[in-house]
């Protein structure tokens, strides 16, 4: 049954905690051995029918960034909204009302956040009921992070980061993040990745054992020791400071640092909250960066919230 009513989405942001990237294949895209984990930062997408006389997507953009958010047909979720109802052979007559709490542009996977929450919250709001094995296939055709924003907590994602098998994770583990001014493009990240690795020879990625098992029994320090980032170079090289970012988070006791997926973002794995919370303040304080956050991991990935119950703060 359609709904008559807004259906408002909440979807987290992710972490790579390993991001291995393979050689460029001749599509485009690279081969990854991606372990994404889901963080208790969240994007609000709400579908709102709209007079069904006259059909079309509208959507708004509200949140830190937002200025940045195209609120065209570049916007995701306007596209998730459109294949969706082209898989059902519908007329779409929504709007999208996004919140973003997500960094724009942050390597966080804010847009592909956006896209997941929209396709669900499209196919509650027109009861299409599309069942999960075609709203990942979806999901994947709208971009390589889509699918893992649908299902949340940790997964190994194969192939350009779309074919996820999902983990098993302990936890809580707990983060601080530093948010950068200003975004970096990720096909411009990737491009600096192959021109600085010129014609070494790049071995096909692999998931670390030790890292899985560090998720897996929720052991932080081991976790720490394992996490690796083959973007981080290329993104500091596109955006020198953030060494100096890396740099406070870890002085101020994180247990390891790095970018987050194609940055700018800087993430921080900390023993505990409260340490998470120092690291948070000092990073503040350091004026390496726009602002920081703490927040926990694993999150369950979009959720239809009950409109009565929650709010978007
Ligand atoms: O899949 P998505 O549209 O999010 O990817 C954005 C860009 O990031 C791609 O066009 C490509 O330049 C780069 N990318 C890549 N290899 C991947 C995923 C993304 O090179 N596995």
């Amino acid at each position: 049954m359609p709904a008559t009513t807004p259906v408002p989405v909440r979807v987290p942001a992710k972490v790579n905690v390993q991001l291995a990237v393979g050689p460029l294949r001749p599509d485009g895209f690279h081969d990854l051995a991606n372990v994404f984990l889901a963080v208790g930062l969240y994007d609000h997408v709400t579908a709102t029918p709209t007079d069904p006389s006259v059909p079309g997507i509208t959507v708004t953009c509200a949140g830190p960034g937002s200025e940045h958010v195209p609120l065209d047909r570049a916007n995701l979720a306007v596209r998730a909204a459109e294949i969706l109802a082209a898989h059902h052979g519908l007329a779409p007559a929504v709007r999208l009302d996004i919140v973003k709490d997500i960094p724009v542009a942050g390597g966080m996977a804010g847009g592909s956040a956006d896209a997941a929450g929209a396709l669900l919250a499209c196919d509650t709001l027109w009861g299409t009921a599309t069942p999960r094995a075609q709203l990942l296939d979806l999901c994947a055709e709208l971009g390589s992070d889509v699918p893992f924003s649908l299902v949340g907590g940790a997964a190994l994602g194969r192939g350009r980061g779309e074919k996820l098998t999902e983990l098993a994770v302990g936890g809580p583990f707990h983060w601080g993040f530093a948010l950068a001014d200003g975004g970096l493009s990720t096909p411009e990240v990737y491009r600096a990745c192959d021109r600085l690795r010129g014609d070494t020879p790049v071995a096909a990625p692999e998931a670390d054992p030790a890292l899985l098992a560090a998720l897996r029994t929720g052991d932080a320090p081991a976790l720490a020791a394992a996490l690796t980032n083959d973007l981080q170079p290329a993104a500091v090289s596109l955006r020198p400071s953030l060494a100096a970012t890396l740099a406070a988070g870890t002085a101020a006791g994180a247990l390891a640092g790095l970018v987050s997926g194609s940055g700018p973002t800087c993430a921080f794995l900390a023993a505990d909250a409260g340490a998470a919370a120092r690291i948070a303040r000092s990073l503040t304080d350091s004026g390496t960066c726009r602002a920081a956050r703490t927040t926990t991991a694993p999150a369950p990935g979009a959720t239809v919230l009950d409109a009565t119950s929650e709010s978007h703060a």
